[in-house]
């Protein structure tokens, strides 16, 4: 009866179903061992008015009850119209949580908290669920009985806090707390049973860590992890809060990687992870906030962002800790330890439908521990500069350059079409030098816009000279030559003085046998390195080719630190001038 109908004889499970037969079992039982007129049994199986063989159906249920369940179901005729069920307490789950609750009582008045404790525990574990759960049952009696649980569940919690039994106590509030989502006792007592957990926990792991010098052991920690997931249930998140950066109004392209990554992100394919790959202001944090902000109805119980780079140092620790603070979790509930928090995060997860949006990954050692579990409707979208190759299983999207029209489109709608008129030809080529990166081209439009005296011939003018280009393409806290030192820094100190090398190379395509600075394979190597973080492309096999703006910052770096370089490879380097090819944009 607590719980779905069920009737278990001779070992085997009778279920009834939602039948008329079993309503009416369900009815006696409620009423177990008292009788029961045939006027309740036919508002409870009828609604409106009874048919007029009403007294002949349930008779006819009768029959057929018995027939059944056999003739250890002592149902009998106690008078004309007068009906009455009998069993014994450990025959019906009912009977037995009313023994079991006045048992726990009395253990309790007799001042044995521990039996009354088991006592109350056992009463609980009588229910399987609400009363009757499937049949629509409503009514005094099953009214009653809520009461009673909830009553027995309240006591529980007094006595196990008296005991300092916080956790089990915690799991037994939160098992009513659905029914009962406005009742103040029920809630102050988990609030109670919660601190008094992580008190508990705090207290032990000081006295282990100070008399035994260890840290505590993987049960205490899933208990704590245990309260900890209670605390933030998934009722009490910020359910669909967005945490994303606003889009940008004057978004052009990309058509192809959204849909790309929009069929890979709604579908169920692979392990949820897909990153977007590209050099440094190519577009990929735009592109994954845009997309965040449209697939937002996919993902109701929130979009959630962090930026990477902001967390450098300490990246997983503290980028973990602010998804847990967006996941709604107390800040000085957010564990310190690396593993305990990677726990908390996908246990959080499950169950969740969630776009995660991490930023400007710089390798996959910070993504590892914010990867969701199994169990986990979430999907991350990372966005690196680097292929993060070593990360398995990523759908990986690499993001190139804009094209000619969408570089133009971009630069027009930044700088105002009106003062573009009649230069179109001028404004391609100021495209090109922006090497349709579109950084550089919302840097040189912004700067275009806000100069009114400027002509699109003295921008051209600025953006031809090779040495005054990239300090043209700065503006405030936004600058091109900045977001690529930002990636040499990352550099080792070996591909740094490569990346300087490369800078006064005269070609355009670069065969490591030109450089040969450090041996072919070693250079190869190196090369293919840079070609990772997307410092340099890849046109075809054996042949590397820097963005032209990455050239003029190579060259500048190497200017303000000239790489020293062995003579075989300078002697490499000028023949190899020979083979300087057309100016073509990566
Ligand atoms: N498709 C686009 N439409 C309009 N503007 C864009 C587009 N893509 C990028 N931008 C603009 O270009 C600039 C650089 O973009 P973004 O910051 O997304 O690059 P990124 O690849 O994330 O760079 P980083 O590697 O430095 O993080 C931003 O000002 C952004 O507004
Ligand atoms: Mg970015």
């Amino acid at each position: 009866m607590l719980g779905p109908l069920v009737v278990e004889y001779d070992g085997q499970v009778l279920s009834l179903g939602d039948t008329r037969e079993a309503r009416l079992l369900g009815l006696l039982a409620l009423s177990a061992n008292r009788p029961l007129s045939l006027a309740s049994v036919a508002d409870a199986l009828w609604t409106g008015r009874p048919p007029a063989s009403h007294g002949e159906l349930v008779n006819r249920y009768v029959r057929r009850l018995r027939l059944l369940c056999g003739p250890e179901l002592r149902l009998s005729a106690v008078g004309r119209g007068v009906y009455q069920l009998d069993l014994a307490p450990e025959q019906l789950d009912l009977l037995q949580f009313g023994r079991l609750t006045a048992q726990a009582r009395a253990d309790y008045e007799a001042g044995d908290l521990e039996a009354a404790y088991d006592t109350y525990q056992q009463a609980l574990d009588c229910w399987r669920g609400p009363v009757l759960a499937g049949h629509e049952q409503t009514g005094p009696v099953v009214d009653v009985l809520s009461r009673q649980r909830l009553s027995a569940t309240l006591a529980l919690a007094d006595v196990g806090r008296l005991l300092g039994r916080h956790e089990q106590t915690i799991v037994r509030l939160e098992a009513v707390r659905e029914d009962e989502p406005l009742h103040e006792g029920l809630h102050a007592r988990l609030m109670t049973a919660l601190a008094g957990a992580l008190k508990l926990y705090e207290n032990l792991s000081t006295r282990l860590s100070a008399e035994l010098g260890i840290e505590p052991g993987p049960e205490l920690r899933a208990a704590q992890l245990t309260v900890l997931r209670q605390e933030v249930s998934p009722r009490d998140a910020p359910a669909g809060h967005n945490f994303l950066p606003r889009d940008v109004h004057d978004f052009v392209g990309r058509d192809m990687e959204t849909d790309q990554l929009v069929e890979r992100l709604l579908t169920t394919s692979g392990n949820g992870v897909h990153a977007l790959s590209g050099m440094a202001g190519i577009g990929k944090t735009t592109l994954a906030v845009r997309l965040g902000h449209r697939l937002g109805e996919w993902f109701p119980d929130g979009q959630l962002f962090v930026d990477l780079r902001t967390h450098s140092k300490h990246a997983p620790l503290t980028a973990q800790a602010a998804l847990l603070r967006q996941l709604g979790v107390n800040g000085h509930r957010i564990p310190d330890r690396l593993d305990e928090s990677a726990a908390l995060w996908r246990s959080l997860l499950v169950g969740r439908s969630i776009l995660v949006v991490l930023d400007d990954v710089a390798d996959a050692a910070q993504v590892r521990p914010l990867l969701p579990g199994g169990g986990a409707d979430c999907r991350l979208l990372i966005t690196s500069r680097s292929h993060l190759t070593s990360l398995d299983a990523v759908g990986m999207t690499p993001l190139g350059v804009l094209s000619g029209p969408e570089a133009v489109d971009l630069f027009a709608r930044v700088a105002g079409k009106r003062r573009l008129a009649g230069h179109a030809h001028e404004v391609h080529e100021i495209a090109a030098l922006c090497g349709f990166l579109p950084l550089a081209l919302r840097i040189a439009a912004s700067r275009f816009r806000d100069r009114p005296l400027w002509t699109v011939e003295h921008l051209l003018s600025l953006l031809r000279d090779d040495h005054r280009r990239l300090p043209a393409l700065s503006a405030g806290d936004r600058s091109v030559g900045n977001a690529l030192t930002l990636s040499y820094r990352r550099l080792s100190p070996e591909h740094k003085r490569l990346y300087r090398l490369l800078g006064d190379f005269p070609g355009v395509d670069i065969a490591p046998a030109a450089i040969a600075d450090a041996g072919i394979e070693r250079t190869t190597r190196l090369l293919e390195d840079l070609v990772d973080v997307n410092l340099l492309g890849q046109p075809a096999l054996g042949r590397y080719r820097f963005h032209d703006l990455v050239r003029d910052h190579a060259r500048e770096t190497a200017r303000s630190k000239p790489a020293r370089r062995s003579t075989t490879s300078a002697r490499g380097m000028k023949t190899k001038r020979a083979s300087i090819g057309p100016e073509v944009s990566w």
